[in-house]
């Protein structure tokens, strides 16, 4: 059965479809003894001989996904300039390589799921899937409600584009600063640390307590489970 040669790749374990596709792009990938750049590219993985970094790719790994606690500390980049741990590190799986899905800021703590399931990968972090996403945030400052009405409706962030509207709740405020939860579906650059500062309220600590049906719930800072197919089958069904 024929197949994009960035989703065989993906399922390979060489990374998301995303970044197969720049791997491609970059001419790093033969088939057949030819250098592919093409994207739309199909390939049968029953015939065809697929060579990326030297060497011949084969689908041996089984489809794992887990769900991180992600600790502040670790950049979700695989090749970070200041050479700042990676979360992958922090999920050691024997063998199996596991790829974040989406990113989490370097302080930013929280649920953050590994795979390296190409279809789910691409299914969670692209744009017309809009999957939800709650974060709570404690932000400096006493919030009044106007922000929180800014928030829910849509923040114009410095480049000019406008929010999606957001659900906001307040948690509660103490010692002078507020903490809120907010619901997100789309994945700019640091949103919601941006929403905030361009209402005034900038975040302190954020984490990121659910993403579509999946809770962070007890899972510990630094640790992760591996997810059931019953829960990675609803995650693939989302959107
Ligand atoms: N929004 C942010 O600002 N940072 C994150 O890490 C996630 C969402």
């Amino acid at each position: 059965m024929e197949e994009r040669l960035q989703k065989y790749m993906a399922e390979c374990g060489v990374g998301s479809r995303r970044r197969c596709e720049e791997i491609i792009k970059e001419g790093r990938v033969k088939v057949n003894g030819a250098t592919v750049t093409e994207m739309g590219f199909k390939v049968d993985p029953g015939k065809d001989i697929v060579e990326y970094a030297g060497k011949v790719l084969k689908n041996t790994q089984p489809a794992t996904t887990v769900l991180l606690n992600k600790p502040a500390g670790f950049v979700t980049t695989a090749r970070d300039q200041f050479g700042r741990p990676d979360v992958t590190q922090l999920v050691r799986m024997n063998g199996v390589r596991l790829y974040p899905v989406g990113r989490l800021d370097y302080q930013t703590t929280g649920l953050l799921l590994l795979t390296n399931d190409g279809e789910l990968a691409y299914k969670l972090t692209h744009p017309a899937h809009q999957i939800d996403k709650v974060y709570r945030a404690l932000v400096r400052g006493e919030i009044k409600l106007e922000a929180i009405r800014r928030l829910e409706e849509g923040v114009t962030l410095e480049e000019g584009v406008v929010t999606s509207p957001a659900k906001v709740k307040l948690l509660g405020i103490k010692g002078g600063n507020s903490t809120i939860e907010i619901t997100i579906h789309e994945g700019r650059n640091h949103q919601v640390r941006r929403m905030a500062e361009a209402v005034g309220y900038p975040v302190l600590r954020l984490r990121r307590i659910q993403e579509g049906p999946l809770k962070l719930g007890n899972v510990k800072e630094g640790e992760y489970r591996v997810l059931s197919d019953k829960e990675v089958e609803a995650l693939k069904k989302l959107g």
